[in-house]
């Protein structure tokens, strides 16, 4: 049986890339935010994961808005980075595990959650943000990967409940995996923030922490937030956050925080990394 060993909730803010890109991570700006991640890189070095489930949203590059699917599983044997206007950034092609994808794909759909199947696709910086957020910059990823792709750009986006039972149905479905590799579920996007408008810039802690505590606790609260309150209170792209819920869906009703890092500012965003264990 394949093996859920975790979770990981993770901000995806382009900029983090572009200074690991570029060799800034050490400059003054950024040195804080980076030296946060150790215990999450540390973790996630013992976890060893042979597949990541990697939930993030497409930013109109892989999808324009000629065609919005909900959920997008990738099953390709790899994923190129997109070229998002600078040339695609300077990381290791993304490798796919298309055995298990299926696997996913025909639990999913059985479960009658309606997946759109993609076997051609780029991944973004929502993607490739994370990976280098837990990987740092290996010459080749240590985990295959398996993108879902959600849809938050262009409304009507899945509801957070939606979301956290579609992490459920993962779960079942890792679970039934004849296999035996080890998993870790990524979601990522958010926390607060706004890049547009006349809210741009808008970052909301206490909305974050309250939906941290609440993600760990009690999943079914958060997961019945409105889009209005997401809107309201996170920002005009806080509504990423409901990429978190399908990780912490897949990890069972009871979880074990292992840790917990915020960070303002990281370019427009209050930046969060969660990692959580099913208990
Ligand atoms: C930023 C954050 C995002 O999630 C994103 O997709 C693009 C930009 C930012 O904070 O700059
Ligand atoms: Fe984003």
């Amino acid at each position: 049986m394949a093996r859920l060993v975790g979770g990981v909730g993770c901000s995806h803010v382009p900029a983090v890339g572009a200074a690991i890109d570029k060799g800034k991570t050490g400059d003054p700006y950024w040195a804080p935010y980076f030296a946060k991640l150790e215990p999450a890189r540390a973790w996630m070095a013992e976890a060893r994961p042979d597949v990541c489930i990697v939930v993030y949203n497409d930013h109109a590059n892989a999808f324009s808005l000629e065609v919005i699917p909900t959920f997008a599983l990738g099953l390709a044997d790899e994923f190129p980075p997109a070229d998002e206007g600078y040339g695609p950034r300077p990381v290791p092609v993304v490798r796919g595990h298309p055995e298990l994808a299926w696997h996913l794909a025909e639990a999913l759909i059985m479960d009658e959650f309606d997946l759109t199947l993609v076997n051609e696709m780029a991944v973004d910086h929502g993607l490739t943000v994370p990976l280098s957020v837990m990987f740092g910059e290996p010459d080749a990823w240590p985990s295959r990967v398996i993108p879902l792709c959600v849809n938050v750009v262009q409304y009507p986006p899945p509801t957070g409940n939606r979301c956290y039972r579609l992490g459920q149905a993962i779960r079942r479905a890792v679970d039934a995996f004849e296999g035996d590799e080890r998993v870790v579920v990524f979601g990522t996007g958010g926390m607060s923030h706004q890049l547009q408008g006349g809210r741009a810039g808008f970052i909301n802690v206490d909305f974050d922490t309250r939906f941290l505590d609440g993600l760990v606790a009690d999943p079914e609260a958060i997961a019945g937030i409105p889009h209005v309150e997401y809107l309201r209170e996170a920002g005009s792209e806080g509504i990423e956050l409901v990429m978190w819920l399908v990780m912490r869906g897949a990890l069972g009703p009871e979880v074990r925080e292992v840790y917990r890092a915020t960070h303002v500012p990281t370019s427009n965003t209050h930046n969060g990394l969660l990692v959580l264990e099913g208990a």
